[in-house]
């Protein structure tokens, strides 16, 4: 469902060219949980900016399903987006004027669905992340495991069938860490989410069932995680 062709990424022109992927390829099939790993600076944040069409890229193809998003532009990019993809991030990426609800609601707002549908299901998000009750709670007075945790109700509100996660619990401690994975598990799990996880940590790449290892913006393993 996910198919990247021989893709090429520089950042900068001439010296200061910074050739950040090279020869990449490989294929994701629908409801894999998929973890892209290796040292800080190997290219995954890269990677995943340009699976999700935010960032262009020199050469190959980039497919999500049929939709051959390299040929594509900026404005029918952000509908797929919209429609099928939900973000996770390490730093949450809350607004923190709006409260858990108002958060999750966000990409249906976005996306033109009227306030009280969007806040209903905000709710339903909410509820499915164990966070029915924190709904009128504002990001600063949430924990960083339950902001989390809003954030991936905001993923999942669309009902995506892709999410996106980069280093989703680099700032979480380790059982909090474990909580956020669980969750995103689960999502796979129950709605056979398809999941990709940037993560240069190797306990949260063996909790999924195969990893994309870079390094100097190439392909050195995938397959199964060993640690
Ligand atoms: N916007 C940018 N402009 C210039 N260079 C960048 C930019 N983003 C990333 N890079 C460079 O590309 C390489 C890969 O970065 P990145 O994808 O962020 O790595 P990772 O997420 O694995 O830490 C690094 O050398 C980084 O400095
Ligand atoms: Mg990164």
């Amino acid at each position: 469902m996910i198919t990247v062709k021989n893709i090429f990424k520089t950042y900068g022109k001439g010296e200061a060219a910074a050739r950040a992927l090279r020869e990449v390829s490989f294929t994701i099939s629908k409801g894999e949980m998929v973890s892209i790993t290796g040292p800080s600076g190997c290219g995954k944040s890269t990677l995943l900016h340009i699976l999700a069409g935010i960032e262009s890229i020199d050469n190959g193809e980039i497919w999500i399903g049929d939709a051959p998003i390299h040929t594509w532009d900026d404005k029918k990019i952000a509908k797929l987006r919209l429609a099928r993809m939900g973000f996770v991030f390490q730093s949450y990426h809350l607004i923190p004027v709006l409260s858990a609800w108002e958060n999750t609601a966000l990409p249906l707002i976005a996306a033109g669905i009227p306030a009280n549908q969007a806040k209903a299901r905000a709710l339903e998000a909410l509820k499915e992340v164990g966070l029915a009750d924190k709904a009128l709670h504002y990001p600063s007075v949430l924990s960083g495991g339950q902001n989390q945790r809003v954030a991936i109700a905001r993923a999942i509100v669309g009902k995506p069938d892709i999410i996106w996660a980069d280093e989703p619990t680099g700032a979480l401690d380790t059982d909090t860490a474990e909580q956020i994975i669980g969750m995103l598990e689960m999502l796979n799990r129950h709605h056979g989410t398809t999941i990709v996880i940037v993560t240069h940590d190797p306990r949260i790449a063996s909790r999924t069932t195969r990893a994309i290892r870079l390094q100097n913006g190439r392909v050195i393993h995938d397959g199964g995680v060993a640690l």
